[in-house]
């Protein structure tokens, strides 16, 4: 079987997810703000070239361009590439398959990149040189650009989650227009333009411009604040055209989701809310310190929104093609019959302190197969989730994997793999004493070939195999 093997790296006590999560987010906020910065740019040139913009307005642009540049150009790139150098050693079967399905598509994207930053280097070098038409021309083009880039990687970010006819056609487009990415695009979109305008308080609170012009730029800038009303609309069209079980998850199924969900979406209804009563309706100001919660809160949102995007794509990092610990769905009867890690070609670390070959075959079942999203004693560390069960309990629910917690794979090995497993968390549990018995008494594998049966190779959700032909 050509399966591929790739290295995979232990990062201690901390969930690899959290590693790629947590830089994701801070690029996500500031790509995003990078695109709604423009948009807040655009708007207030065109005022300013019809002569609304009134006094500080210029001054307050070029201020605020500085920000957008130093902040979003130089975090955002760094962070971008950061996330191509996490996401390849976290799930390198997941990034291969997503630049070998969308080629072309990434190349694209890269020229947008590539053209936004020109444009916005452009304006900043330029700008203050140049006639107001000429700088709106050039902002546009910067804005056109970066949401362009939005445009094409939400396309395989959406696909991730909602394959559509890509699964049965293998089409390209069915992938890249595929049934969450219109709602997720225009989601986006508005949150773009809400934390820049979000930012924009934040700078123009911390410049020197006088109090009235200043609440007369807020309340300018607070316009790209009211699309925001639009987000429950979006938000429900999301929600429905997401798999059930994802969409179960998010809205009970699983607590720490539905948590997250209702984190982003409390936040945003906060920003809403001071926005439109706030800002809008009663003319009121905000200082700095208001701006920056606001701002704060907006970075809360955007953490439990994707957060929760990333959640419920589990057990799959592409839906229906590729399961989070790299192995496909129609790989699993062959890896079940020959054995997961019997072509695995990496030595384990640390292979001396391990009591007994099979502990050391559980070991390796563990770290091709769970580690991906579990420790062992760290954060959703296999000992404190297995602590209190009995051995035989061990066996019964990882054999039923995808039915134990339907956001994780079916088991992909054979009974051997299975009970070395079960032994080698069992030994985990113990604190790794340096000998430890051999489990191998046939009736155990028996039995536990017999339970691997009956759970069938179908994700959870589903049917299991014994009940669907009985
Ligand atoms: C796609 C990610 C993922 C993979 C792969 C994965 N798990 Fe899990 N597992 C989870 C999550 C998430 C939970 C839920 C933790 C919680 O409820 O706090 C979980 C829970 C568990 C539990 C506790 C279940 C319960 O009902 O309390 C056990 C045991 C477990 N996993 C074992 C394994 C084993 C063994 C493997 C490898 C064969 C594995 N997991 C692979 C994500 C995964």
């Amino acid at each position: 079987m050509d399966l591929p093997y790739y290295p995979i790296h232990d990062h201690g006590p901390v969930m690899k997810g959290m590693i790629i999560g947590g830089l994701g987010i801070f690029h996500v906020f500031l790509a995003q703000f990078a695109i709604g910065g423009g948009f807040v740019m655009c708007y207030l040139q065109w005022l300013a070239g019809r002569g609304r913009l009134g006094e500080g307005g210029r001054q307050f642009l070029d201020g605020y361009f500085k920000a957008l540049v130093l902040v979003s150009f130089v975090l955002g790139a760094l962070t971008g590439v950061g996330m191509w150098f996490t996401t390849i050693q976290v799930s390198p079967r997941t990034i291969g398959l997503m630049v070998d399905t969308f080629h072309w598509v990434w190349a694209v994207e890269w020229c947008f990149f590539s053209l936004e930053i020109a444009a916005g280097y452009a304006f900043y070098r330029y700008g203050a040189r140049m006639s107001d038409p000429v700088r709106l021309k050039l902002l546009g083009l910067y804005s056109v650009a970066a949401w362009f880039s939005l445009f094409w990687i939400n396309g395989i970010l959406s696909w991730q989650l909602t394959p559509g006819d890509w699964i049965a056609t293998g089409s390209v487009w069915a992938g890249f227009f595929n049934p969450s990415f219109f709602p997720s695009l225009i989601f986006r979109t508005l949150v773009c333009m809400a934390l820049g305008a979000l930012a924009a308080t934040v700078v123009v609170n911390a410049m020197d411009i006088a109090p009235e012009p200043r609440r007369a730029l807020i309340a300018r800038v607070a316009h790209l604040l009211i699309p925001m009303a639009l987000m429950p609309f979006v938000g429900a069209w999301f929600m429905a055209v997401i798999p059930d079980d994802s969409r179960q998850w998010v809205l009970g199924g699983s607590a720490v989701m539905t948590n997250f969900l209702i984190i982003a979406v409390g936040a945003s209804v906060l920003i809403g809310a001071y926005a439109l009563l706030g800002i809008l309706w009663r003319r009121m100001t905000i200082n700095i310190a208001t701006a920056s919660l606001l701002c704060a809160l907006a970075f809360g949102a955007t953490a439990g929104g994707e957060f929760v995007r990333e959640g419920v794509r589990k057990p799959f990092t592409v839906r229906q093609a590729l399961y989070s610990n790299a192995i496909t769905p129609d790989e699993l009867d062959a890896l079940r019959a020959r054995g997961s890690v019997t072509d695995d070609p990496y030595p384990l670390r640390d292979a001396d302190r391990l009591p007994n070959p099979q502990v050391a075959l559980g070991a390796r079942v563990y770290r091709f197969q769970c580690a991906v999203c579990h420790t062992h004693q760290g954060a959703n560390g296999i000992t404190h989730l297995v602590g209190t069960w009995s051995t035989d309990q061990k066996r019964l629910n990882i054999a039923n994997l995808q039915h134990t917690k339907a956001f994780m794979p079916p088991f992909a090995g054979n009974a051997a793999e299975l009970e070395a497993l079960v032994q080698f968390t069992e030994w985990l549990s113990a604190d790794q004493p340096p000998t430890w018995p051999t489990s191998d008494d046939p009736a155990t594998l028996a039995e536990l070939n017999h339970l691997l049966r009956q759970a069938g190779t179908s994700p959870g959700g589903h049917p299991r195999a014994a009940e669907a032909s009985p």
